[in-house]
């Protein structure tokens, strides 16, 4: 009876949510996964603090407690339009020096407040980015995330909104809006340096480079098409730039790392995906409930006594718990592959519940259904903690105690209905079933429609929310999606990433196969011969494992910027380097990407013949001479010499090219590196 009414209380105000599980999973996994592997991190070492004890008494306000804020239009397509948003952003500037470029992190579809935590973690390769290079780092929130989002009465509580008011709160939530907003606040970046008081910061007078993973990856190439110049150096890492409604290659990276690892276990799952499948299309509830007990409601066949026998009221909650019940052991494999997370432990548990040993030919080949379900179940039951279900519920706990205490800010699920917004609007990817196939690993009512389905169930129609489901054409021929090319950009991905099959990395059947991977480093502004660009799968890697892998530091403190040798004492010290089995087994190949990323950057940053050349024009300060009087990057020689060469570099001459710009101590390491980088290539694979 209880617990009845407890479900119901759930489902009623969140049902529509709920049954959209699948297609938010990337925001909610990253977001939990990365404070796992921080904590973890934290107990290993004590690095975090290392910076904060050297700077000087003056500067030593914390970055990761000092949120910032721009006022940004709403609409930046309409002058008539005078609301704004306000955005958060972090800066770290104990590493910046004159002539340093500005690192512009971009979060994409999440809080930035975890992240904001790393900052002073000189492993994290983004704050080695910006020690490496003098640079300024900024970590910057997306539009409607976070904290970066009006305070409203619908964004108070998000549960209780109606579908209409949050269609009208998420109006201007918008993939060109959320791009513009990048656009505009470069141009306007203003920063309080207290050494260097007279330091230009706008992308006019100092370089600004794009590091980006995933939806926030593709942003960066998206932004490199659309203003070009605007940054000097993009890293797409792990960029989905071709998007697809029906996304169900998302499961062919898992179904290859499950034969090569699992076969057992792929047989199983993709048994009781057409178990599942089955028991809903019969409606045979005999199994599945003893599964919904087991895993979520103790009571639950009891509890279904109060309701009429089989009506579609109860399989509609049966769907929302088996749908959850089916993504779960999937629901961490982006960052961890088989061994590390979910999927490891679930397999683990299922193929050894009836023999120490396991059976080659899995569970439900051997065993009865009934025995099979029930293994299947507790697998399931164990790994149910990180089920997208039991986060809900914990949120929704947090929130009753908030609702107790009178908080008048934003609801927590801000994220989970921005990014649901975002898949059902433009972005689409749903993960979903292919029956069709003799691997597929989803039950069949896992699919597009009901996909579709959630998406008008959450917000209604309106012109952005159609039942023909969310419409990606304007933004793959806007951006050319996979076949887009690029100069100063470098594209990452992992080899079992399943985000890859929507990248330019792409092996499925329709992807291209007119274009080329190269690891040599185009010059400044330029390409290789067409479709040819600087990409890098990181062998044995994840969804953005240059990012989650540490950066391998040699000397913690060295504050002088390029150290020539760092690359390839790098590469030595990645072979020794290990790591507990919390994470999984560590990326090795992770750190020939950073490396890459370094040379690449090195050799991006002087040149001046990147035009800086923006759609509008310029704030007018600025719009005389583009990069005219940009003092060139600089790597711990002396300020003054910085200063004054340079200075009359002309935009369109191309002699400035890196090549023929005399910065010894920048091209010595980056020639010399990027042969011990093929060469460590070759030695490692
Ligand atoms: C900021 O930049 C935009 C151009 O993107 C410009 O229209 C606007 O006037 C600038 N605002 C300020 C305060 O400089
Ligand atoms: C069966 O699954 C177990 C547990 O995940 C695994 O250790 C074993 O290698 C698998 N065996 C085969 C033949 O796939
Ligand atoms: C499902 O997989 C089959 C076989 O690989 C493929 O031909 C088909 O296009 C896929 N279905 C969809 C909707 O893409
Ligand atoms: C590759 O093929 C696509 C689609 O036909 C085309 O648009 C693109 O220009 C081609 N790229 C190259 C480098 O030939």
């Amino acid at each position: 009876m209880r617990s009845i009414s407890i479900i119901f209380a759930v489902l009623a105000a969140n049902m529509l949510v709920v049954s959209a599980t699948v297609q938010w999973k990337d925001s909610i996994s990253r977001f939990s996964t990365d404070l796992l592997r921080k904590k973890h991190r934290n107990q290993q070492t004590e690095k975090f603090s290392t910076i904060m004890n050297r700077l000087k008494p003056a500067l030593a306000k914390d970055p990761t407690e000092n949120p910032l804020y721009v006022e940004l239009p709403m609409d930046h397509f309409s002058a008539d339009n005078t609301d704004t948003i306000s955005c958060r952003y972090f800066v770290q500037e104990a590493y910046y020096k004159p002539g340093g470029p500005v690192i512009f992190h971009d979060i994409g579809e999440a809080s930035i407040g975890p992240y904001a935590k790393g900052l002073v973690d000189e492993d994290e390769f983004s704050v080695a980015i910006a020690k490496r290079f003098n640079g300024l780092l900024i970590l910057f929130e997306h539009r409607f995330y976070g904290k970066s989002a009006p305070v409203t009465s619908t964004s108070r509580s998000l549960g209780t909104a109606s579908r209409r008011q949050l269609s009208e709160f998420f109006k201007y939530h918008t993939i060109e809006q959320a791009l513009e907003d990048v656009v505009y606040f470069a141009k306007n970046f203003t920063y309080d340096l207290e050494e260097y008081p007279t330091q230009v910061l706008t992308p006019d007078k100092t370089p600004w480079i794009w590091i980006g993973v995933s939806y926030s990856g593709a942003r960066g190439a998206w932004i490199a098409k659309r203003n070009p110049g605007l940054f000097k150096a993009t890293l797409a890492s792990s960029a989905p730039v071709q998007l697809k409604v029906n996304f169900w290659e998302y499961f062919t990276a898992i179904e290859d790392a499950l034969a090569i690892k699992n076969k057992n276990c792929s047989a199983d799952l993709s048994a009781a995906a057409r178990w599942l499948s089955d028991a809903w299309e019969n409606r045979d509830s005999s199994l599945v409930d003893q599964l919904i007990d087991a895993v979520y409601e103790r009571d639950w066949e009891e509890s279904l006594e109060q309701y009429e026998a089989d009506s579609d009221e109860i399989w509609d909650i049966r769907k929302d718990y088996l749908q959850d019940a089916a993504w779960t052991p999937f629901s961490d494999f982006q960052y961890y592959g088989v061994n590390g997370g979910t999927l490891g432990a679930f397999c683990d548990i299922m193929e050894t519940m009836y023999s120490s040993r396991g059976d080659p030919d899995g569970v439900f080949e051997t065993q009865t259904l009934s025995r099979a379900v029930t293994a299947y179940a507790k697998a399931v039951a164990a790994i149910s903690p990180y089920s997208y279900t039991s986060r809900r519920q914990q949120s929704q706990r947090k929130e009753k105690r908030q609702l107790n205490t009178g908080s008048g800010s934003l609801d927590d699920r801000l994220d989970d209905y921005s990014w649901l917004w975002q898949v059902c609007t433009e972005f689409g990817a749903f993960q979903v079933a292919n029956t069709s196939r003799p691997e597929n690993l989803l039950p069949s009512f896992i699919n597009v429609q009901s996909s579709i389905d959630s998406c008008i169930s959450t917000f209604g129609e309106s012109e952005q929310v159609s039942k023909a489901g969310p419409n990606v054409d304007p933004i793959n021929e806007k951006y050319q999606g996979w076949y887009v090319q690029l100069s100063n950009t470098m594209w990452t991905n992992g080899e079992f990433d399943p985000w890859k099959a929507l990248s330019i990395d792409s092996e499925e059947e329709d992807a291209p196969t007119n274009d080329t991977a190269t690891t040599d480093i185009p010059q400044c502004g330029k390409t290789f011969p067409e479709g040819t660009q600087l990409r890098y799968v990181i062998k044995d890697g994840y969804h953005g494992s240059e990012f989650s892998e540490d950066v391998v530091t040699n000397s913690p403190g060295d504050l002088d910027g390029l150290d020539p040798t760092n690359t390839i004492r790098s590469l030595t010290a990645t072979r020794t380097r290990t790591k507990t089995a919390l994470t999984g087994t560590p990326v090795v190949d992770a750190t020939n990407a950073q490396n890459l990323w370094f040379d690449a950057m090195s050799s991006w940053l002087p040149c001046t013949t990147l035009q800086f050349n923006l759609d509008g024009s310029l704030p007018e300060t600025t719009t005389s001479a583009p990069f005219s009087s940009r003092t060139p990057f600089q790597t711990g020689g002396s300020d003054e010499a910085a200063q004054t060469s340079g200075s009359s570099d002309n935009i369109n001459d191309k002699e400035n090219a890196a090549p023929s710009l005399a910065i010894p101590s920048l091209m010595i390491p980056f020639f010399g590196s990027i042969f011990a980088f093929l060469a460590g290539i070759r030695v490692l694979v």
